[in-house]
């Protein structure tokens, strides 16, 4: 699949154990990106990074906290000179956090790897995507400081498009009902029916089709696209 990398270029994908996550580094690796891929959970990491080895793709498995600066840092390290970034790593909506150290871990770190990834000094052409949500950006949730936390995805996201312009390019993506593991059960509870009745497309989405969207924006086929916010939702926006 040719969109358009240049041979040899490193994306840094966080949270690729799991879900949408994993489906972005391996869809990365497909489009021939060598994928350093991050998750506090090793074994999951471990094993996306052997699947995109079984498929003749590189990736390099580093398990970090995103929200630790120290394992930030020696991540980055482990990861090697990176173009492109993906923050997709963040807590499930559903966690019982308290509102401060849930907005660290779901914008805080955004930003502490987004600086640190910076700082490294990016070759030009570097692009970050950042997985923001539609809750907060564009409908409310039960979850308030998840809807805070990923509408502020998307300040940050246009904060860098402008400032970091035109050496990096920033955008990010807003998934609806994405069926991951966090997800498991959802589409069967009554507000799950009830969201999915919605949808025009009456399902929700995979992994591999907000991974699409996200290789899209970091791609130089999105050369001249900065600071967007890009549904991923089925067209469920719309039919609300
Ligand atoms: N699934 C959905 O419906 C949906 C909708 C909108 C937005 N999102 C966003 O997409 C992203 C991925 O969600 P998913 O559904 O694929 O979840 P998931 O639970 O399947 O995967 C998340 C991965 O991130 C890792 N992770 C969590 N915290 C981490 C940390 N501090 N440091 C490093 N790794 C960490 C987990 O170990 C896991 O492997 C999240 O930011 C989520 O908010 C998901």
């Amino acid at each position: 699949m040719d969109l358009g990398f240049a041979a040899g270029q490193t994306v840094v994908v966080t949270g690729a154990g799991s879900g949408i996550g994993r489906a972005i580094a391996v869809l990365a690796a497909t489009a021939g990106l060598r994928v350093a891929a991050w998750d506090i959970a090793a074994a999951a990491v471990a094993d996306t990074v052997a699947g995109i080895e079984a498929a003749g793709g590189s990736a390099v498995a580093v398990t970090a906290d995103v929200s630790d600066p120290a394992a930030v840092r020696a991540a980055l390290a482990a990861s090697g000179p990176a173009r492109y970034l993906v923050n997709n790593a963040g807590p499930a909506s559903s966690g019982d956090l308290a509102f401060a150290r849930a907005l660290e871990l779901t914008v805080g770190s955004v930003r502490l790897v987004t600086q640190e990834w910076l700082a490294t000094g990016p070759p030009s052409g570097a692009a970050v995507v950042n997985v923001a949500s539609v809750a907060g950006n564009h409908f409310g949730t039960a979850s308030d400081w998840y809807c805070a936390g990923k509408a502020a995805i998307a300040g940050y996201t246009r904060h860098l498009a402008l400032t970091r312009a035109p050496a990096v390019r920033a955008n990010a993506v807003a998934p609806g009902l994405i069926a991951t593991p966090r997800m498991a059960g959802f589409a069967e509870t009554d507000l799950g029916r009830a969201v999915i009745g919605r949808n025009p497309q009456r399902r929700p989405g995979a992994p591999e089709e907000v991974a699409g969207a996200v290789l899209f924006l970091l791609s130089p086929l999105a050369a001249y696209v900065n600071g967007v916010l890009l549904p991923v939702d089925g067209g469920w926006l719309i039919a609300q």
